[in-house]
């Protein structure tokens, strides 16, 4: 049965990395017979551009209706000014809250092709493989109440709130868990539980699910410590799973690792597994139109929307397959480039994955 999946490019670089990412969804689409119908839609500042809002309706029914959701990424500075209810960063939280993609994957995996690109020594970073687990739809992201009021000083004071409750902690901390179990069977649990009272449930609510899986180890961190212990030692780690906000920051120092963040694909899960999948970096604007973005982020998320969401394990692994074959042939944007590398375009970049699958 034919499958639909909905393209948000969105915004700055976002078209321009989705381009090479569709080209390589249309060719595994041909190659592995996957019947896949690709739709388009408006999101982020393009959406507000074109409807006044950053998630439109049309958007958002139509994301409920499609099997996955590829998008680019979404925001600028010339909607900076924006109130914050139409930034274009509200489409996509309203999109994943919508949906209730709660458990967002990223992997930080270093192409061993990419060691001299890491900012840390080869040595530390041969062989990672760590998978962050970030909780997505609640934490200080979305707790209330939130504003900027007045104080009866006539001072401006700014709040946001942040909760969890153990329903939201144990359906992320299982995801971990059971993704724990395809791999090296380690969860570290990363809170602030020695001064937030939230995270002090997290980290009881994380013992909690722990019991349902003896076979796999917990340990808990302070996110201070982890931050410094992802540049000090990375491979120590295996899942780690933490909260929407730590899960963010955490996230692109991780990306740092594997030689650039235009290297970090990542996947939006909701309880079913239908998911919306997206690099973790951004709409990159200081270096829009200049073709020379990383599309890898995004091709390798195709890949995972094919393994996790649409279930075609041969057609994800022919595209990092196809990944590795490029790295291996020494071609490389300028975000990952190195002495005596060959220097190639986004599309470049695309063109050439495409050859590799198709060789
Ligand atoms: P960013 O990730 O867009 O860029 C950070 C740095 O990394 C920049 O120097 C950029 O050139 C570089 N970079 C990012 N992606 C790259 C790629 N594929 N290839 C080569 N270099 C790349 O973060 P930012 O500058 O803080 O944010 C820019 C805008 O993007 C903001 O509006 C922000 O809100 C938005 N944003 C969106 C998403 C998303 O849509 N998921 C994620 C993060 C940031
Ligand atoms: C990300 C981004 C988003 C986030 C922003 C754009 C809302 O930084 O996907 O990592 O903070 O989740
Ligand atoms: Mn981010």
């Amino acid at each position: 049965m034919s499958k639909n999946i909905l393209i948000l490019p969105g915004d700055h670089i976002g078209p321009e990395i989705m381009a090479e990412a569709v080209k390589v969804l249309e060719v595994v689409n041909r190659q592995f017979s996957l019947d896949l119908n690709l739709e388009y839609g408006l999101l982020g500042g393009a959406a507000l551009d074109a409807t006044g809002v950053p998630l439109p309706e049309e958007t958002l029914s139509r994301a409920r209706q499609a099997d996955a959701i590829l998008l680019g990424a979404v925001g600028g500075p010339e909607w900076d000014k924006v109130e914050a209810a139409l930034r274009p960063e509200k489409g996509l939280l309203g999109l994943r809250s919508a949906l209730e993609l709660f458990g967002n994957l990223r992997p930080a995996l270093l192409y061993p092709q990419l060691a001299a690109a890491s900012s840390l020594k080869p040595e530390l970073v041969a062989g990672l493989d760590i998978l962050i687990v970030r909780e997505l739809t609640g934490g200080i992201y979305f707790g209330e109440p939130r504003g900027i009021r007045t104080l009866e000083n006539g001072e401006r004071q700014g709040y946001n709130t942040y909760v969890y409750s153990e329903s939201e902690i144990r359906r992320i901390g299982h995801l971990a868990f059971n993704l724990a179990r395809a791999r090296d069977r380690r969860v570290c649990s990363v809170d602030k539980s020695n001064v937030l009272e939230v995270t002090v449930l997290w980290r009881e609510v994380m013992e909690e699910v722990a019991k349902d899986y003896p076979d796999v180890e917990l340990s808990h961190m302070y996110v201070d410590n982890a931050a410094m212990q992802l540049v000090r030692a990375p491979k120590q780690f295996d899942v780690l799973v933490t909260g929407n906000m730590f899960g963010d920051i955490l996230s692109d120092a991780a990306a740092m690792l594997t030689g650039s963040i235009g290297m970090l694909p990542s996947a939006s899960l909701d309880k079913n597994g239908r998911g919306m999948y997206e690099p973790c970096h951004g709409s990159a604007p200081d270096i829009a139109g200049q073709g020379i973005a990383n599309p890898l982020a995004t091709i390798l998320s195709v890949a995972m929307m094919l393994r996790y969401t649409l279930n075609q394990p041969e057609a994800a692994a022919a595209i990092e397959s196809a990944v590795s074959q490029v790295l291996d042939a020494g071609l490389r944007t300028a975000d990952i480039w190195a002495e005596g590398d060959s220097r190639v375009s986004t599309t470049e970049m695309g063109d050439a994955v495409l050859r590799a699958l198709e060789s």
